[in-house]
């Protein structure tokens, strides 16, 4: 069947707490209003949604960002500009300000040999660019050149239902209250270019953002943590320290817990994912530093963050 008809489109779920695939699509060539329709609506009702066997240049992974609603630079690019590097000059600052591309090659082409690189780099649970007053809505991943066998498997973890299963005493406890964003470490822990190590919660400068936060797209309500590192990071504006560390703890128990999560175990090349960071968060396993990997990103433009 052609791809980009109502024939052909198919999803099928992943049977977890969210993700589908979708099969039927092919980003590079047009893609009608009704068959967008159709893609928005499986978005909204699966969170993460995978196609395969697609080959996207960049320009092309972009024009696909813009489906969904327009594009985004990262927050992170940023930072390698403010310490002197320019466009096309580095992997960190892509040709393309839409496009991050995330590898664990070296600038020179060549395999990164150290395993600590940030390529190779295991990856926390968080979403995109919580740092920032207006994170994306969403982002796109596409496989260029993956590991056989060798680590990088994303997980995505179910915020909506990590809010609704939340008991009744931690919901009481996160009325009302938000989160002060950290930007000083990148998803390994490490510091960011020209950032120093905070030392109290004053010098934790990003934006506030309402911990249960109200996902347009569906109405529903969504636990949005960002992310965290070890004291000094974000933390709950209207707690002390030691309050928000307890309150914090248990929230990011609660919301990476197994049964609200799917992972993508067998990436390939071609694949591409489309996440609602809104509502989701996402993590990645180590990857073999002996194996290439080469990922290209386009981050989704954000709409304001709705408290509940
Ligand atoms: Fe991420």
């Amino acid at each position: 069947m052609t791809a980009n008809t109502l024939e052909a489109l198919s999803i099928e779920p992943s049977g977890k707490a969210l993700g589908a695939e979708i099969l039927g699509i092919d980003f590079a060539k047009p893609v009608s209003a009704d068959i967008c329709e159709a893609v928005m609506a499986a978005w909204a009702d699966h969170l993460v949604l995978l196609f395969r066997g697609l080959s996207l240049d960049d320009d092309q992974l972009l024009e696909t960002a813009g489906l969904f609603g327009g594009q985004q630079e990262a927050g992170s690019r940023g930072y390698f500009v403010k310490a002197g590097f320019k466009a096309g000059e580095t992997n960190n600052v892509a040709t393309r300000p839409g496009v991050s591309i995330i590898t664990n090659l070296g600038d020179d082409g060549k395999l990164e040999s150290r395993k600590a690189a940030f390529g190779n780099q295991p990856l926390k649970w968080h979403s995109d660019n919580s740092y920032v007053e207006v994170p994306p809505t969403g982002g796109l991943l596409h496989a260029h050149i993956v590991p056989v066998n060798g680590g990088g498997e994303t997980s995505f973890s179910n915020q909506y239902l990590a809010y609704e299963r939340l008991p009744a005493d931690l919901k009481a406890a996160i009325d009302g209250k938000h989160i002060r964003h950290d930007d000083h470490r990148n998803t390994t822990g490490r510091l960011r270019p020209t950032m120093t190590a905070p030392t109290s919660r004053d010098d934790i400068t990003g934006p506030s953002h309402p911990i249960v936060r109200v996902n347009p797209l569906t109405g529903r309500r969504a636990l949005y943590l960002g992310r965290h590192y070890e004291w000094p990071s974000s933390f709950i504006v209207e707690l002390d320290d030691d309050e928000s560390e307890a309150l914090l703890g248990e929230l990011w128990d609660h919301a990476t817990q197994d049964d609200l999560t799917w992972t993508h175990d067998n990436w390939t090349a071609g694949d591409l994912l489309l996440w609602d960071n809104r509502c989701t968060m996402h993590a990645r396993t180590p990857i073999d530093f002996t194996q290439p990997r080469v990922m290209h990103r386009a981050l989704i433009k954000g709409d304001p963050v709705i408290a509940a």
